[in-house]
């Protein structure tokens, strides 16, 4: 059958699209450098694995190795290939995230990021391996005043983190064109992801000081020294909060397998794809739903607007329902609880 290289699989998004690739019989090799990863997560997966009765860890190969170092990427290909195993589609998570720190630094997130992805697509194409689903975000979309945002919306990054996914999604877009007869690809602009497998096991760990609203929620409700600041309560939106489309990671990663059997399956494929639920949420809404079902307080205070915040960021994903006759199911309610689970089992992260 093959196997799938995840880029970034040590992740947030990556650990549990990795756990559902398994899990699903896929034999999955994840390529991260761990810079904002823990090497604990690998074992946290098989652990999973094995709980469920299962001999698929032997389907998990971990190599530490950073995508700028194309030498190394070489190698975790022509190795598969000696193994019996080649790489038939990969996903593309790695990369760097943080909004702050791209503004500090964008050097680093054009390197980071772009660079990475052009020496991936170098090697995939040496290797005949051209079925890729990549990680954008719905960032690109900027701080658009549309209701629900489609995949037409015009792309307007704001910062050095959404212009480099946006280069990528260039750059694809020009290799596809070259070779429209052999690449498959498919560009997920996520919009918010959250929650977490429900054994508490894997979940999301961010490195330094979370800057995103559900780890900050966990984070301040699990502590219960300091309020949760709201970023402003004066947005057009029903309660004056800012208003997102949550959507839980396991639905998430289900979305991705999909994906790339859609891609693989219907070849000569260039997708962009909004993953969103298609319903919003306030900042309000989200701590009411996140009490209620956990039986718990989040002490919060209203601040002022954080720069570069649009009021309502939810996706249109007819596009979605469309192309994969799926769409999301998972509850926000699910996503709070599996969320905290992981929070009260993990306090402190891996
Ligand atoms: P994450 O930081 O948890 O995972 C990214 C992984 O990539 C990390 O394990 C990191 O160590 C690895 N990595 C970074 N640079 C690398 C490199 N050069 N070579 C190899 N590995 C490298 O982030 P995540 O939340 O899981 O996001 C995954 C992808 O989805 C990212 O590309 C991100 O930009 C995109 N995305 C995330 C969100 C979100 O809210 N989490 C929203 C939209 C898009
Ligand atoms: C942010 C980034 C976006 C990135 C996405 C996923 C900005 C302006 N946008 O989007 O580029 O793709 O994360 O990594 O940084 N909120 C609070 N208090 C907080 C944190 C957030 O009230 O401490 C509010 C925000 O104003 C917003 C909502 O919560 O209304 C969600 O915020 P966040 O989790 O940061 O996600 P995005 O703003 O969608």
């Amino acid at each position: 059958m093959g196997s799938i290289l995840v880029t970034g699989g040590a992740g947030f998004i990556g650990s549990h699209t990795c756990l559902s690739l398994i899990e699903k019989g896929y034999e999955v090799i994840i390529l991260d450098s761990l810079i904002n990863s823990k090497n604990e997560v690998i074992n946290r997966i098989k652990k999973i694995c094995k709980a469920n009765n299962d001999l698929l860890e032997k389907n998990l190969k971990f190599f530490k190795c950073d995508l700028r170092e194309i030498n190394k990427v070489e190698k975790i290909f022509s190795e598969a290939i000696n193994g019996g195993n080649p790489i038939k589609g990969v996903i593309h998570f790695a990369g760097l995230k943080s909004v702050g720190e791209s503004i500090k630094n964008p050097i680093l997130y054009w390197d980071v990021n772009l660079i990475s992805s052009i020496n991936l697509v170098r090697v995939m194409d040496k290797f005949d391996c051209r079925n890729i689903v990549f990680s954008s975000s719905a960032t690109l979309y900027g701080q658009s005043s549309k209701e629900l945002l489609n995949e037409e919306t015009e792309i307007k990054p704001i910062n050095p983190y959404g212009t480099s996914k946006y280069g990528i999604e260039l750059f694809l877009d020009d290799v596809f064109k070259s070779t429209s007869e052999i690449w498959s690809i498919a560009k997920l602009r996520y919009f918010n992801p959250i929650g977490a497998h429900c054994s508490g096991l894997i979940g999301e760990n961010p490195v330094g000081i979370p800057n995103n609203i559900f780890p900050l929620l966990l984070d301040k409700t699990y502590k219960k020294k300091e309020n949760l600041k709201i970023f402003g309560n004066d947005w057009p939106t029903i309660d004056g909060t800012g208003v997102r489309d949550y959507i839980h990671v396991m639905d998430l990663a289900e979305a991705h397998i999909k994906i790339l059997e859609h891609i693989t399956q219907t070849k000569n494929k260039n997708l962009n794809l909004n993953i969103g639920t298609g319903k919003g949420t306030s900042v309000l809404e989200l701590i009411k739903i996140f009490e209620k079902t956990n039986n718990v307080k989040v002490p919060f205070e209203i601040v002022d607007r954080r720069p570069g915040d649009a009021a309502s960021v939810v996706a249109d994903n007819q596009l979605l329902k469309s192309t994969l006759n799926w769409l999301p199911k998972l509850s926000l309610e699910e996503m709070c609880r599996d969320g905290w689970n992981w929070k009260i089992k993990n306090p402190f992260g891996y």
